[in-house]
């Protein structure tokens, strides 16, 4: 008998494949990523129906800097495009806005307006959308290190104290839960440096559809399966 019949609470996504799929469609890389920031919207909206409380999505990577300086700064400007464009209906349908990552390395433009969608929809509980921009899970890792370090330094924080809750509290996801099932898009069965402390016993769905072909209903098939999953947590079911 499955331990996971409700769904997943937190739903994790890389989401890959727009390069190719724009490609296929021999149109430079950006039409698809394009492509790929339109698919949010549907995908955030299905989230309640689905049982989804918590959505985290893969945007770019603290590796994603090593693309063209073309396509690194279309990404960067896609992004003022998006939390542009979409604030109000975020506001209005209840969706709470999180950014994950390494902050400072951005435009302080963009961090500005990053700042300023967590604030406008801190009130929100609908959806917890959390967004991961400029994010690694070694980098996050090593930042919350550096931070229990100074701590420590400081006298604030005993280091014989230190167990995995404390680590926890100096991550980026310090307030959220765990994610329950991390998909990746494009085929590739690999999780890119994504949550690797967080997804520790999460379940996968590595899934061949590429990041723009992903509908509301592909993503109601992963959920509809993680359902039929059973969880040990190293356990035996007795
Ligand atoms: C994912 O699509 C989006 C980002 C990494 C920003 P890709 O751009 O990696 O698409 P592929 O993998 O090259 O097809
Ligand atoms: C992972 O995709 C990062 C994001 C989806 C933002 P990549 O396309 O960067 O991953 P690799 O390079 O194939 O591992
Ligand atoms: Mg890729």
């Amino acid at each position: 008998m499955p331990d996971t019949e409700t769904g997943p609470n937190h739903v994790a996504i890389i989401m890959d494949g727009n390069g190719r799929w724009a490609q296929m469609k021999g149109k430079p890389r950006l039409f698809g990523h394009h492509a790929g920031a339109k698919r949010v919207k549907e995908i955030v909206r299905a989230c309640p129906d689905l049982g989804v409380k918590y959505l985290t999505i893969f945007a770019f990577s603290t590796e994603n800097w090593k693309r063209t300086q073309a396509e690194v700064s279309g990404l960067m400007s896609l992004f003022r495009r998006y939390i542009k464009g979409e604030m109000k209906d975020l506001i209005q349908e209840g969706v709470r806005v999180r950014f994950i990552g390494d902050r400072p390395r951005l435009d302080d433009k963009l961090i500005k307006m990053m700042d300023d969608l967590e604030k406008v929809t801190a009130q929100n509980e609908k959806v917890h959308l959390t967004i991961a921009l400029n994010y690694g899970g070694r980098d996050e890792v090593s930042r919350a290190v550096k931070e229990m370090a100074r701590d420590a330094a400081l006298g604030t924080l005993d280091p014989e104290t230190v167990d995995e809750t404390t680590l926890t509290r100096y991550l980026d996801t310090r307030v959220l839960p765990d994610p329950d099932l991390v998909i990746r898009t494009s085929g590739e069965a690999r999780i890119s440096n994504f949550l690797l402390w967080q997804s520790a016993y999460s379940e996968y769905e590595f899934i061949d559809t590429l990041w723009p072909d992903f509908t509301k209903d592909v993503f109601a098939e992963c959920t509809a399966r993680y359902a039929t999953r059973d969880r040990r947590f190293g356990a035996v079911k007795v």
